[in-house]
């Protein structure tokens, strides 16, 4: 792999682009368009494996972003990819789930103390909806309360005239702040079903933020004096922070939570968990899909929540995001550029001084990732990253290299 700056060819990814503006609205959807990203970060990519990305035209990349999350355990593993051809191979989709289902419940219920029960489905958003109507269904209200601009999933549950405006039916707090759900609590008098709380704070661009276990344990008392649902939504943290669930290090238990991206390792399932107490209202809720049930993804999850167990993944997941926090620490302060890394260290984010993403403006952010793609390393500007324990001490060290190189520009361009 090339570590000095190689003026990287992108020919076949703009061809697939055109191609993809004729018959794709937009040429893309999601935060997956790439047009909003540095003119040198591909749309279209060939082949993953182990850590390492290459795009359609050839160029390799060490990847910082996992897929966006689903990537816990590097592309393509061989136990998690066996686990799902072997499924596959009996056939994936049948009139009903076989026995992986079952098996991948009692493993799921088996490491979460806390929950006696898991539901099964595809994406988060399925998973995050379905909580909200069994909250609705066992407590006979309406209200949701989310924080302000939590996104939860692309769905019209969640979001409303436009991706900052709630939902009917969904009212906002401040995250580590109880005072305002205090304050939403009361105005939404006696009507609020769940109160809903990402694992930590993860808005694109801004500052991450991690829970206080005062606000944590204060929103479980709030629930519990009033009869509320406490629904965790772990999809974005979700086995990066705990196996046993990315609030059980602050010791406080949600009645249900919704996981999804590094669960199956890329193969596709989602899941809710709770406890018995809500386990009539799920009856009572239906839902389903016509790939719900599908085995392999679920032999897939079992096989990744299982080598994570058996190689203790997440201590290994911390080390390698510890030392990239130091590495970029150290380089940033060498170079005279201002940077904040904030949020768990298994899902980095940096930010810049002097840049606003709130107001459109992070060029810093830009630059720097635009330079580490060049140099062959995949971080996006502002999203945070996640890792995976594919990432090795050659892939930390190639990436401190060229982030050294990419901070010299950074500071050339930007330090007046
Ligand atoms: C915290 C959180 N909840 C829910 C979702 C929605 O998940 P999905 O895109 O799988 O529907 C996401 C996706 O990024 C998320 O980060």
């Amino acid at each position: 792999m090339a570590s000095h700056p190689s003026a990287r060819s992108h020919q076949a990814d703009a061809s697939l682009r055109e191609r993809a503006r004729a018959v794709i609205p937009n040429g893309m959807y999601g935060h997956q368009n790439a047009v909003n990203l540095p003119d040198n970060f591909p749309q279209f990519f060939a082949r993953g494996e182990g850590s390492h990305l290459w795009d359609v035209d050839g160029n390799e990349y060490v990847d910082l972003l996992c897929a966006y999350g689903p990537i816990l355990l590097g592309y393509q593993h061989p136990k998690v990819d066996e686990a799902a051809a072997a499924a596959q191979d009996a056939g994936d989709c049948l009139n009903g789930p076989s026995a992986k289902m079952v098996e991948l419940a009692e493993l799921l219920v088996d490491i979460t103390p806390w929950a006696d029960w898991a539901w099964l489905a595809k994406n988060g958003t399925d998973a995050t909806v379905f909580a909200t109507s069994v909250a609705r269904t066992a407590t006979g209200r309406r209200e949701i309360l989310r924080a302000r601009s939590a996104y939860h999933g692309a769905s019209p549950n969640w979001i409303g005239a436009d991706m900052a405006t709630p939902a009917d039916g969904v009212s906002e707090y401040e995250f580590n702040d109880l005072t305002s759900v205090q304050t939403a609590l009361d105005q939404a008098s006696d009507d609020v079903a769940a109160i809903i709380v990402s694992a930590f704070k993860h808005d694109v661009g801004i500052d991450q933020e991690l829970p206080t276990p005062e606000f944590a344990r204060g929103l479980r008392d709030l629930c519990d004096a009033n009869g509320i649902v406490l629904i965790l939504d772990d999809v974005r943290g979700g086995f990066r922070i705990d196996m046993a669930g990315s609030w059980a290090p602050l010791g406080v238990d949600p009645d249900l939570s919704a996981y999804c991206k590094a669960i199956g390792n890329g193969h596709p399932i989602s899941a809710l968990m709770g406890r018995e107490s809500l386990s009539d209202a799920v009856a009572k809720t239906f839902g389903t899909g016509s790939y719900w049930f599908t085995s392999a993804p679920m032999a897939a999850a079992q096989a990744t929540l299982e080598t994570m167990l058996e190689t203790d993944g997440i201590a290994h997941l911390e080390q390698i995001g510890s030392a990239l926090r130091s590495g970029w620490q150290q380089a940033a302060d060498a170079h005279g550029v201002g940077i904040r890394q904030t949020g768990p260290v298994t899902i980095p984010l940096m930010t810049f001084d002097g840049d606003d993403f709130t107001a459109r403006q992070a060029p810093r952010a830009y630059r720097f990732a635009s330079e580490l793609a060049e140099r062959g390393v995949y971080l996006h500007p502002v999203h945070n990253g996640f890792l995976s324990t594919a990432i090795s001490e050659a892939d930390i060290a190639h990436t401190l290299e060229a982030s050294d190189e990419a901070f010299e520009v950074v500071a050339a361009e930007f330090n007046g």
